[in-house]
């Protein structure tokens, strides 16, 4: 709707929203990944509930739509819209409309899906620069929106493969499975380059969070809890202080007035919420789409400093860095619609 893009672009920049994401469910019971052999997803059985962290009763029910392949490879979710591929299709979907975009015939023998895959769109669809990047393990493939063919350049990660993808100041940084972060270049020429990090620590289980002008990691611990022999995992965040070399996570003690917003799944986007209070949320903490197995869980709000409760350290086992992400599931995640990103 013209009107509701015009009225929503007036909104300030994506990086300081006062509003929370949505919540991204899919229809059908719990799955976690690598539960059996990686198959791809029947789309014509593929629905979700989408709903509002702040009004816990309204929820919309979505579903790819009609005339879609029969079966395709979750990549990604990016700027409101789930990436999927198959062989050499391609299918974008918006999460809130239920539209589809088909991106031209990918290469053959492209090596994505299974659990090399990951997509991320650079702009809003709707901005005139927006490129598609998916990674398999050997090659990162571009479509610059609107136009009919693929570029592939080779990557040269040493056969990692990218666990996470993120947009931070204009730029695309991923993390490989030996958590090493690298920053992508696109001019003059296609380059990947290895940002060099004071090791001070290893992350374990890791998450990137864009913040407006910050470059946030969550990383999951866990502490031996003394002579009972349980033991709790708790949230660490750093920062990246990019202004010396070489670059170094900074540890934060608190996350002031903002909430993080991540799921398991790090080919799901992440997000950061100024005064989540505004909509009845609380700052200082880490919302988690489906910690838990518990069918009645859809997100769990952490507060950081607090242990994280068992059952979700539990299921988190399946999302560990060790085990590469299975492009046969599509699990809960939280969600800007593509329309809050206006026109572009
Ligand atoms: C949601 O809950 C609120 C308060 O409990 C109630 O006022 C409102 O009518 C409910 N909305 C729907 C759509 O059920
Ligand atoms: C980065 O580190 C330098 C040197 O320790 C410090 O002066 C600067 O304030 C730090 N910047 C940030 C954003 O933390």
């Amino acid at each position: 709707c013209r009107s509701w893009r015009a009225a929503v672009s007036t909104f300030p920049s994506v990086h300081t929203f006062s509003f929370p994401p949505l919540h991204l469910k899919p229809d059908g019971p719990y799955v976690h990944p690598h539960s059996g052999p990686i198959k791809p997803i029947p789309l014509s059985n593929c629905k979700w509930q989408l709903s509002d962290p702040s009004k816990k009763n309204l929820s919309l029910a979505c579903s790819v739509p009609k005339n879609s392949p029969n079966k395709m490879h979750y990549l990604g979710c990016s700027y409101g819209y789930l990436i999927f591929s198959h062989k050499v299709h391609c299918l974008l979907v918006d999460v809130y409309t239920g539209s589809k975009v088909m991106p031209p015939k990918l290469p053959p023998n492209n090596d994505l899906g299974y659990f090399c895959g990951i997509g991320i769109l650079t702009a809003p669809l709707i901005s005139p620069n927006s490129c598609l990047l998916l990674f398999s393990r050997d090659s990162m493939f571009e479509w610059h929106v609107g136009t009919n063919s693929w570029s592939e350049h080779t990557l040269t990660l040493d056969y990692e493969l990218i666990y996470q993808i993120v947009s931070f100041k204009g730029d695309i940084f991923v993390i490989d499975a030996l958590l090493r972060l690298h920053a992508i270049h696109f001019r003059p020429q296609f380059h990947m380059q290895k940002i060099a990090i004071k090791k001070e620590f290893v992350p374990m289980n890791s998450w990137l969070v864009v913040c407006g002008d910050m470059l946030l990691m969550i990383d999951q611990r866990f502490s031996s809890g003394g002579l009972g022999g349980s033991s709790n995992a708790f949230f660490r965040v750093f920062r990246l202080n990019f202004s010396v070399e070489p670059a170094k996570w900074v540890k934060l003690e608190k996350l002031e007035n903002y909430a993080l917003f991540v799921s398991p799944d790090r080919r799901n986007p992440t997000f950061c919420c100024m005064s989540p209070e505004r909509w009845g949320g609380k700052s200082n903490c880490i919302y988690f789409a489906r910690l838990s197995e518990d069918p009645d869980e859809t997100w769990t709000a952490v507060e950081f400093g607090q242990p994280v409760p068992d059952s979700a350290v539990r299921s988190m086992i399946f999302y560990d860095i060790s085990s590469p992400p299975d492009s046969g599931v599509l699990s809960s995640l939280w969600v800007f619609p593509s329309l809050v990103y206006g026109s572009g």
